[in-house]
């Protein structure tokens, strides 16, 4: 169960706990095999605070190995944290079964084919976690699959089919079905579209934004590019290498980005590069190792703009002039 009592006493005003926080949240990995690497850690999520209020998308970008999918199962549950805390409505996770955390948080994943049971008709899918939570009659269950497929665009015949007899833009359909079948308040959404053709992508986006204003969802939703969050997300956070280097409003961030990875991010999003999952961002060297950071600002070697000061400090994230959060010396 979740913690009954809410830490997070609404304002005076009487405003609202978010629907998410993430408070200094951590997760480090101890590095098993390889004799260079052995016993070394990897901070794969570093200090990552982060409020998304109720009703509005969160857009979580970076590139590749950066930490967003650490992140995503440490908010459903699948991978506890090294430190910090996780609130959903202003109670804290720590602690709650994943069974009951299912009908707060739902994930919707990249690849759905490997989630859906492909011997299981796409009823049976859907319906799944009516039966395991005991939620209405099997006539009940029928009725309310039958209203969810028809929410998300799928003929009545994909009821009786398999996964398998389905496209991948059907099969996400599915998926999206399947996690929005308990009603969640909540979804983390982890590249949701990045397995699909372009044609398919701008369609089930568009799914998402109107599932969202019908159920009035919270999301999370992380993708290692910026185009396809920008129509999508009221605020976005920038990730590199574990932590959140900006965080602002879709205006600040595309109108006028203040980290030197964000503005990278965003010339990568705007040359068209077919058929290639990781943006070339255009910093010449490669991603750091992750679990050999670089001093100070770990974005220093790759910056056009670092100075001394930035190899032997880290930034912390501040409030920036003009709203939003920033971790970047010269911004
Ligand atoms: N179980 C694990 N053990 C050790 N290291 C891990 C583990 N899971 C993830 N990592 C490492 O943590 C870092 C973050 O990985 P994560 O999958 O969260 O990145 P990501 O941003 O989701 O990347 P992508 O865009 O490729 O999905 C990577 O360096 C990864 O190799
Ligand atoms: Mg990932």
């Amino acid at each position: 169960m979740l913690a009954t009592e809410p830490t997070q006493v609404p304002s005076a005003g009487g405003e609202q706990p978010c629907a998410l926080e993430l408070r200094a949240l951590s997760k480090s990995f101890t590095l098993g095999s390889g004799l260079l690497r052995k016993g070394r850690k990897l901070h794969a999520v570093s200090e990552v605070s982060l409020r998304v209020p109720r009703g509005q998308v969160m857009g979580l970008v970076g590139e590749s190995g950066c930490g967003k999918s650490t992140l995503a199962k440490m908010l459903l549950g699948l991978t506890s944290p090294t430190a910090g805390e996780v609130l959903v409505d202003g109670r804290p996770i720590a602690g709650a079964n994943q069974k009951a955390l299912a009908r707060h948080i739902q994930p919707i994943f990249q690849d759905p084919y490997s989630s859906l049971n492909p011997r299981q008709r796409i009823a049976q899918i859907v319906g799944l976690p009516l039966r395991v939570h005991g939620i209405g009659s099997p006539k009940e269950q029928a009725a309310r699959v039958a209203e969810m497929l028809d929410l998300v665009g799928l003929p009545g015949r994909a009821a009786r089919q398999y996964p398998g007899q389905l496209s991948g833009g059907q099969r996400q359909r599915v998926a999206i079905a399947r996690a929005l079948i308990m009603r969640p308040a909540l979804v983390i959404c982890d590249e949701p579209t990045s397995a699909l053709d372009v044609s398919v992508q701008a369609q089930i986006l568009n799914l998402l934004l109107d599932l969202k204003e019908a159920f009035g969802l919270t999301y999370l939703f992380i993708s290692h590019d910026l185009a396809v969050v920008e129509h999508l997300a009221d605020r976005l956070a920038v990730m590199y290498l574990g932590r959140i280097v900006e965080e602002g409003s879709r205006e600040q961030i595309f109108g006028a980005p203040r980290h030197p990875y964000t503005r990278a991010l965003l010339a990568s999003a705007l040359t068209p590069e077919p058929g290639l999952g990781v943006p070339d961002i255009g910093l010449g060297c490669g991603q750091p190792d992750p679990s050999a950071p670089p001093s100070g600002c770990a974005f220093h070697p790759r910056c056009p703009l670092a100075e001394a000061n930035c190899e032997r400090h880290r930034p912390s994230l501040n409030d920036a002039e003009g709203g939003g959060r920033v971790a970047c010396h010269l911004a």
